[in-house]
């Protein structure tokens, strides 16, 4: 980055508050992802991470607090209704669709397109070759590593502005888990997106993140740029 140039807020979350019945799980969570960057959310299990996505993707409405995409209050919007504004989400355990083959299930990401395009993009299968060369094969029928390319493939089919990943590395043999990285620099630097993902892996984080958010009990207790990823703050809220 130049000096003296600045991040411009792609995605924030605002003082977002989510309770299951009577549970809270998110207390007044804050956020925003700058243009360009890929900003992980890490904290252990239970704390609350996905359910903050869902917050974002709008599968789940926030008791309080607003959700934006480059300023625009997406808070009352449905996920279909956000998918078209924008955002793509990649779930945790991947969702593909078992008895749909690969092609099926990318012309399902078809549908939150702005422009009604019904062609699945080239670039897709520029990113990830088997997807082409294994098309006709069921979703079902792929390892974990081939279902998590179907599921970022899928969401890319959207034409997101912001994509959004759920634990991408969960379950992953590494050559893959490098190759997903590597996929989401150059979505960033090439193709002008904004990532928000949800990680575990603190070193995918430290050779891919930009920035971290790190949750604890359903509140941001730290965040700052990878680089500035501490042990003391690792031991602190990460390690059991
Ligand atoms: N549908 C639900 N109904 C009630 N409680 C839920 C529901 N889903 C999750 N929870 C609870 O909410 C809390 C946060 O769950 P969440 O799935 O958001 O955590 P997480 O940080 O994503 O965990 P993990 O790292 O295991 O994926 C947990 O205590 C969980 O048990
Ligand atoms: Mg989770």
């Amino acid at each position: 980055m130049m000096a003296g140039e600045s991040h411009e807020t792609m995605l924030s979350v605002e003082e977002l508050s989510f309770s299951y019945g009577a549970v809270r799980v998110l207390n007044e969570v804050s956020l925003s992802v700058p243009r360009g960057r890929i900003v992980c959310v890490m904290g252990r299990n239970g704390v609350g991470k996905t359910t903050l996505m869902k917050n974002v993707m709008g599968l789940l409405k926030p008791e309080f607090g607003m959700v934006l995409l480059d300023g625009r209050d997406l808070t009352s919007l449905s996920a279909n209704q956000r998918a078209r504004a924008g955002l793509g989400l990649v779930p945790q355990g991947r969702q593909i669709f078992p008895r749909l083959t690969i092609e099926e299930n990318l012309r399902v990401g078809l549908q939150a397109r702005r422009d009604r395009q019904r062609k699945i993009p080239e670039f897709i299968y520029e990113i990830f070759p088997l997807l082409k060369e294994m098309g006709r094969r069921k979703g079902g029928d792929l390892s974990g590593g081939q279902q998590q390319q179907l599921a970022i493939g899928r969401a890319l089919v959207g034409d997101p502005q912001v994509l959004l990943l759920d634990e991408p590395t969960e379950g992953i043999q590494p050559n893959i888990i490098q190759q997903i990285g590597e996929v989401l620099l150059y979505l960033v630097e090439e193709k002008g997106l904004t990532v928000l993902l949800v990680e575990q892996y603190l070193e995918f984080v430290r050779e891919f993140g930009h920035e971290f958010v790190l949750m604890d009990r359903g509140r941001v207790v730290a965040q700052g740029e990878t680089a500035d990823l501490t042990k003391e703050i690792v031991q602190a809220h990460l390690t059991v």
